[in-house]
């Protein structure tokens, strides 16, 4: 009887094995495991499961588990619902992100440093900078005089495609000049020759905890599917141009579908169409119909499709203003309305 119970005991202990399923870490897509395609993930309603922004990827193992999703493939992909109280996403580098910040094209010198210290000062802590903007160094003057503890503020910055043949140097290069210690992100501009090489220097920053997390920027459907089998870490996030009047509607969800954050640039249509934008009917109608500005509405409008935004200002009132987005929400008609708007517009070449 007595050997029976054991073997019971054996068997019971073995289905409960199985059932757990995998460790954390082998869940953990971003870092470790070449991408698996798996369907969209949800998008709506707030995220559980986050971290503090200091967290490394090792203590937030538990954290990823929840915040992953177990497909009928047995494939896991991370969740990325935007967490609307914290503000945050979860990369699947197992940070937290910040889901609205200041972005710092054609800011530069004393007018970068002053327009950062005012979104870090108005609440700001997601910040993206680029070598192509030739303010690597203000921002991280701004950064660094802040008072601010370094690992509540998320720095990306990217490697351009001339850096692509000496990327290491590059990287180097681009903490030498934030000089805030780690990056919190790096991403490649542009698909441009190279662009592999130049991804697995950023792997091995990654490795040697120079950077945390790594993206791409302009890269589109066909791009992705060219260049991901060639990477090791999944990239994070992938920033490309959204806005009402182009709204790449085809490539968020795939985007998304893979488990990546998507981050949109010129959300106000970028220098030279911002007042197009602002002043579209049905944006300013949705805009007085809660009491908040066109860019406050077209910023919401992007968080709700689970899009990061990064608008470039240096007007400090309106630096506050883009912070404000979360004490009113869009309904479904509205969100269609604005959906309506996009003609395939692109505001720049890339
Ligand atoms: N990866 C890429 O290839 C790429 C390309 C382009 C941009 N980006 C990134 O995306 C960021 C955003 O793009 P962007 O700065 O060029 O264009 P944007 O955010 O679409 O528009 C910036 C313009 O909007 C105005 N603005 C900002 N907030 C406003 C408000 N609340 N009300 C009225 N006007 C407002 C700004 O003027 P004021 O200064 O007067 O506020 C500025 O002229 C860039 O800064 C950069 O970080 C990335």
């Amino acid at each position: 009887m007595k050997r029976l119970t054991d073997m019971l005991a054996v068997l019971l202990l073995a289905v409960m094995l199985s059932a757990c399923g995998k460790e954390p870490e082998e869940t953990h897509a971003g870092q470790t495991e070449k991408l698996e395609l798996t369907e969209q993930t949800e998008t709506s309603g707030a995220a559980t499961g986050t971290l503090s922004v200091d967290a490394k990827p090792e203590e937030s193992s538990m954290a990823d588990a929840e915040d992953t999703q177990q497909k009928g493939d047995g494939s896991v992909i991370n969740d990325i619902t935007f967490n609307f109280e914290t503000k945050t996403v979860m990369l699947n580098s197992g940070y937290e992100m910040p889901i609205f910040g200041l972005g710092t094209y054609s800011l530069t010198g004393k007018t970068c440093v002053d327009s950062v210290t005012a979104a870090l000062n108005s609440g700001v802590r997601l910040i993206d900078t680029a070598y192509m903007y030739h303010n690597e160094e203000s921002v991280g003057e701004a950064v660094r005089n802040s008072g601010i503890p370094r690992e509540e503020i998320f720095v990306i910055t990217k490697l351009y495609p001339n850096q692509f043949a000496h990327a290491e140097a590059a990287i180097e290069e681009a903490l030498e000049k934030l000089d805030i210690g780690y990056i919190d992100m790096m991403l490649l501009h542009h698909p441009g020759t190279g662009d592999a090489d130049a991804y697995h220097a950023i792997e091995k920053a990654v490795e040697e905890g120079k950077i945390r997390s790594v993206g791409l920027s302009n890269w589109y459907v066909k791009e992705l599917e060219e260049f991901l089998p060639q990477v090791n870490i999944t990239p994070a996030l992938v920033q490309n141009e959204i806005h009402p009047y182009y709204q790449e509607n085809d490539v968020i969800p795939y985007i998304q579908g893979l488990g990546i954050v998507v981050q949109g640039w010129y959300p106000l249509g970028g220098r030279g169409h911002t007042a197009e934008l602002l002043g579209n009917e049905v944006i300013s109608e949705i805009a007085q119909a809660h009491g908040k500005s066109s860019a406050q509405v077209i910023l919401r409008w992007n968080l709700q499709k689970g899009v990061v935004v990064i608008p470039g200002s240096s007007n400090p009132d309106h630096i506050k203003e883009n912070t404000e987005l979360f004490d009113f929400e869009l309904t479904k008609e509205e969100m269609e309305r604005i959906n309506a708007l996009d003609r395939g517009e692109k505001h720049d070449w890339y």
